[in-house]
């Protein structure tokens, strides 16, 4: 690994190497106590253009497992709000000799935009750019599954509601089908779905109950109101009628299906409380799982730079 942009397009090996990383450091207990050093003298810088919770924490906590110097710029208080381009604070982050950005950016594109204008010693991770990915938290996703089914092979697995803005389920779709997922279904409103469906290897279902049959896995999504002109805004509680997951419509899933979702959620608009606190559900465990598969993805990508750093040198020499 580099760079972490995006799931698309990545090997399943690529893909299981993260997840074996991550289930190493979550037997080993370094999510939740022991330090490692591997990120020992590397600089982690967290650059967080939109808001977050969990991602920016578990990133925090996880650098800080592998022993690195982390430093959270503020953006809103940094000289960007002076009129400094990014470019122009990118150059200054990397003359403090930082090792990597994590990047969390509202247009889409932007972690690509940014890895092509760093030098070859900084590796960027995606964190979110936009509508288009958040790769580490489809990996965190692929590690919750696994851990909790299994096999990827036999699962049918269901993502609901606003697919079209969700940079969560763009990264889920690809990683699933890469990692040989059996079905991935979407169960969405036709205006909540991205124009290119067609080609994402999905099966789209408009009616929730149809879509939930035989599902071992149900990923709902928050309707992303910040993302939609308020012309085209759906009422909640329409929303909510149509799509929300209540404990009678979570029978209609398989009998062991888990229950997750990436975050933050909006009880009551698209998942019920008893759903979201109930004995199906894993969605604070995915959080947990955070901190361990954020450690897989810097961890290998510090080893990836040294790597091609020494394939450089040797061939200047
Ligand atoms: N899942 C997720 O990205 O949550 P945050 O916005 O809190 O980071």
């Amino acid at each position: 690994l580099r760079h972490f942009l995006t799931t698309e397009g990545l090997s399943c090996e690529l893909l299981t190497d993260i997840l074996n990383t991550a289930d190493s450091f979550v037997d080993m207990g370094a999510q939740s106590v022991k330090k490692v050093p591997l990120l020992r003298g590397k600089t982690v810088i967290n650059l967080f253009f939109e808001n977050s919770t969990r991602t920016r924490s578990t990133f925090e906590l996880a650098a800080k497992r592998l022993s690195a110097d982390v430093l959270n710029l503020d953006i809103a208080t940094s000289a960007t709000s002076k009129g400094e381009t990014l470019r122009d604070t990118l150059w200054n982050l990397e003359a403090m000799h930082s090792d990597m950005f994590v990047v969390r950016h509202p247009n889409s594109g932007a972690a690509h935009f940014i890895a092509q204008h760093v030098t070859p010693n900084v590796a960027i991770i995606n964190a979110g750019d936009g509508r288009h990915a958040h790769p580490t938290q489809a990996m965190l996703d692929m590690l919750t599954i696994r851990r909790h089914k299994g096999a990827f092979e036999p699962l049918k697995v269901a993502i609901v509601g606003d697919i079209l803005h969700s940079r969560v389920a763009r990264s889920q779709i690809h990683a699933l089908n890469t990692l040989g997922a059996d079905e991935v279904r979407l169960i969405a409103p036709k205006t909540l779905l991205p124009t290119d469906v067609d080609s994402l290897g999905v099966k789209v279902y408009s009616d929730l109950g149809e879509g939930l049959k035989d599902v071992d896995v149900v990923i709902m999504l928050r309707l992303q109101l910040e993302r939609m002109q308020s012309a085209f805004l759906p009422s909640q509680g329409e929303f909510y009628k149509l799509y929300g997951l209540s404990r009678e419509r979570l029978a209609l899933a398989n009998p062991g299906a888990i229950v997750m979702h990436p975050g933050p959620i909006n009880r009551g608009v698209e998942i019920e409380s008893e759903v979201a606190d109930g004995a199906q559900s894993l969605i604070l465990k995915q959080v947990g799982y955070g901190v361990a598969t954020r450690m897989a993805v810097m961890s290998m990508a510090v080893s990836g730079q040294q790597t091609q750093a020494q394939a450089q040198s040797q061939e200047n020499n």
